[in-house]
């Protein structure tokens, strides 16, 4: 079976300042990080060269959007292209925040899932339901759409991390508990195998997000199908640290 480095990736958000995030770049590039965990850090585009230019190398830059084609007139987005010129190596693409306050649909999220690969970047690729879904017994029904479309425009698996979201935990300080988490996980994880392969359901990372911290990283992390975070508030804070070394 496939070996999945645990991978934890932090996104800031529309967050911080270049004093701010020189502080918190300065904290995770002198602290000790477990070797075999991948840490990326996902910095407000106009930060993505400030952000790759100070953070030290073992830890990998995410842009938190781009434009599904390479350049033209689109006033105010930015590419792959520009992402990968300023160094940085990630795009998180299909946030919740992309999905439902900027309303981004499947098929936009799909295409600039198939233009970032192509372009040679890596995706961490969210999916997750909504409150309302979760009440109403649909939230398999739903991630599986969410994946069936993402899915659809993966060139590379090996260039892919699913980032399972629950809409209801971001940002709440309500996070899925472990079982709830393992539950969705291990079905995506088949849902994989059925539809794409058995080499592709081990290998990918399946990560959680939704208002992890230090106190619950641990018990989440040792759940079998739980290969990481992508962590929003604790990311801009030195307790990100504890959430990368959880499974230390
Ligand atoms: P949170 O955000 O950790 O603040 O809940 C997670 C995310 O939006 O990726």
């Amino acid at each position: 079976m496939a070996q999945r480095n645990f991978f934890v990736g932090g996104n800031w958000k529309m967050n911080g300042n270049k004093e701010s995030l020189e502080e918190l770049i300065s904290t995770l590039n002198t602290a000790s990080l477990h070797d075999q965990t991948e840490v990326v850090c996902g910095a407000p585009s106009i930060y993505l060269d400030f952000a790759r230019c100070m953070l030290d190398l073992r830890i990998g830059v995410a842009a938190q959007n781009c434009y599904n084609v390479a350049k033209g007139a689109f006033t105010g987005e930015i590419s792959p292209a520009m992402i990968k010129d300023c160094g940085a190596e990630w795009v998180i693409l299909g946030h919740s925040e992309r999905r439902h306050v900027f309303g981004e649909s499947d098929e936009l999220i799909g295409q600039k899932v198939a233009h970032a690969l192509e372009s040679d970047l890596s995706v961490i690729a969210c999916i997750g339901e909504k409150l309302e879904e979760r009440e109403a017994g649909t939230t398999e029904e739903v991630v599986y759409a969410q994946t069936q479309v993402i899915s659809e425009n993966v060139s590379d698996w090996g260039k892919v991390v699913l980032a399972y979201e629950p809409v209801w935990a971001i940002g709440t300080g309500k996070t899925a508990s472990p079982q709830q988490a393992q539950e969705v996980h291990e079905k995506l994880r088949a849902w994989l195998r059925s539809n794409v392969s058995d080499d592709v359901a081990d290998s990918v990372r399946i990560i959680y997000g939704g208002s992890v911290t230090a106190g619950n990283c641990r018990e989440l992390a040792s759940q079998n199908d739980v290969d990481g975070f992508l962590v929003g508030g604790a990311s801009l804070k030195p307790e990100f640290i504890e959430i990368i070394n959880a499974r230390a």
